[in-house]
């Protein structure tokens, strides 16, 4: 018997995939990078079957791998053929929405974007956002961490967890639904699973936390002509507007290639960046708030989205889908104290200028939170490897102390460079909690340490 058998006979026929039948799906996530089909998908329907899976897979020592939307963008999520992919696609719906504690409790794969529906019908607010939520998913959002657009404000992924739900990779389940916001009862295992990318047990569950609606929100598109400028612009803003909810940053590289491609014009001139802002605070104050910007020669331009459309604008040249068409495009994710983004991107573009005088490097992102994303585009020689380029955005990254991923995750991409951003110590210490909770390297295996 082998375990694929052990499975069928466990979960059922219909719950194991092989072959043509897996589809292309499970071989990448967004990132392109994946090379290979798991050797199967197999999809429980619930905690107990993901248990009975991992079980069956452990005592047989067969690697297994979770899956979500298959949306990140660092390879967390791709195969390289031994694996048994579980997909927790079936895993979906939203069990109870509590108003009294304002949490919510859902399945690990429901789509982040119904969880945010179900709290707004709800009247209450799932504060954590990004571009994909249409087909990214909790399971997944929570065991990459993920950040997104409302960071600056919320936190992160971890921040909207009160409660989870795990399965070891020898088939326990470790329920820990916690629905208090205080609760110091001893270690708080659900930090454990979260961020740790499937590595150290895989999410079925948890309970988020809502806020209240945040209210209107009013888009505002700012000119700005120094990255110094940028960083007194978001203190401003933060102390003259209070509720800011979004501070976004393109260089203009960024903005001007996916306006172009869009079609979209919002001013006459080009401004070396342009800021996002956006807050909850009202017309009004908003409008004295670039007054008084312009006054003081924070920004040279500005202007208020008048409708939802014009707003969906100005974020899709943030989003810049148009940039994933150029060659050979890698997207990173850096994290950096945010005073030194700024000559962090003029050596970062200076070294990969040097290498390749024709690439194209722009730089974006959430800045407001110390996290800001580089598109880098270059035509090889033939021949030539890849990776160079990771080698110079991570060897200038170095010198200014910043993180090699601050909301994407480690994934198989970014793995031979997580020293650069931990010590020996804590690598070793990750090590450690690896071979605790899966002694026998089955989860996600290969991926972050
Ligand atoms: C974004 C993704 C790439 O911020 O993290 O658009
Ligand atoms: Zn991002």
């Amino acid at each position: 018997m082998t375990v694929l058998d052990d499975l069928r006979k466990a979960l059922g026929d219909s719950a194991v995939r092989e072959g043509a039948a897996m589809g292309a799906r499970p071989g990448s996530d967004m990132s392109l990078t994946g090379t290979a089909l798991p050797r199967a998908l197999i999809r429980p329907r619930n905690t107990e079957e993901v248990a009975t899976a991992l079980k069956l897979c452990n005592e047989a020592g067969v690697p297994v791998i979770a899956q979500g939307g298959m949306t990140g963008l660092a390879g967390g999520a791709n195969p390289t053929g031994n694996e048994i992919a579980i997909s927790l696609e079936l895993l979906r719906g939203i069990e109870e929405v509590d108003t009294a504690s304002a949490t919510m409790m859902v399945k690990a794969g429901t789509p982040l974007e119904e969880c945010q529906r179900a709290a707004a019908d709800a009247g209450l607010f799932l504060a954590l956002d990004l571009g994909s939520r249409g087909s990214c998913t909790i399971g997944g959002n929570l065991s990459t961490n993920a950040g997104g657009i409302r960071v600056i404000r919320y936190g992160m992924a971890r921040e909207q967890v009160l409660g989870l739900e795990a399965v070891l990779a020898d088939g326990t389940i470790i329920s820990s639904m916690n629905r208090m916001l205080k609760n110091n009862a001893g270690y708080d295992l659900k930090q454990l699973f979260i961020g740790s990318e499937g590595t150290l047990g895989l999410i079925t569950r948890a309970v988020l936390r809502l806020h209240p609606p945040p209210g209107d929100i009013t888009t505002t598109l700012c000119a700005v002509e120094s990255y110094e400028q940028v960083v007194a612009l978001l203190r401003r803003a933060q102390s003259a507007l209070g509720g800011i909810v979004a501070f976004e940053a393109m260089w203009l590289d960024y903005f001007k290639f996916n306006a172009d491609a869009l079609k979209l014009r919002f001013f006459e001139a080009d401004h070396p960046f342009w800021v996002i802002v956006e807050s909850t605070m009202g017309t009004e104050a908003i409008e004295a708030f670039l007054a008084q910007s312009l006054e003081d020669g924070l920004i040279t331009d500005a202007l208020i989205a008048r409708s939802h459309a014009q707003s969906r604008d100005i974020w899709s040249v943030r989003e810049g889908h148009p940039i994933e068409a150029l060659p050979n495009l890698l997207n990173f994710d850096v994290s950096l104290p945010i005073g030194r983004i700024g000559t962090y991107a003029e050596a970062c573009t200076t070294a990969l200028k040097q290498r390749w005088p024709q690439s194209h490097v722009s730089f974006y992102g959430h800045v407001g939170d110390s996290n800001v994303h580089i598109c880098v585009s270059v035509d090889y020689a033939p021949g030539e490897d890849m990776h160079s380029v990771d080698d110079i955005v991570y060897g200038v990254l170095g010198q200014y102390h910043g993180s090699i991923s601050a909301e994407h995750g480690i994934g198989t991409l970014k793995r031979p460079y997580l020293h650069l951003s931990r010590s020996s110590a804590e690598l070793a210490l990750m090590k450690g909690l690896k071979q605790a909770l899966d002694p026998k390297g089955i989860l996600n295996p290969g991926k972050v340490i």
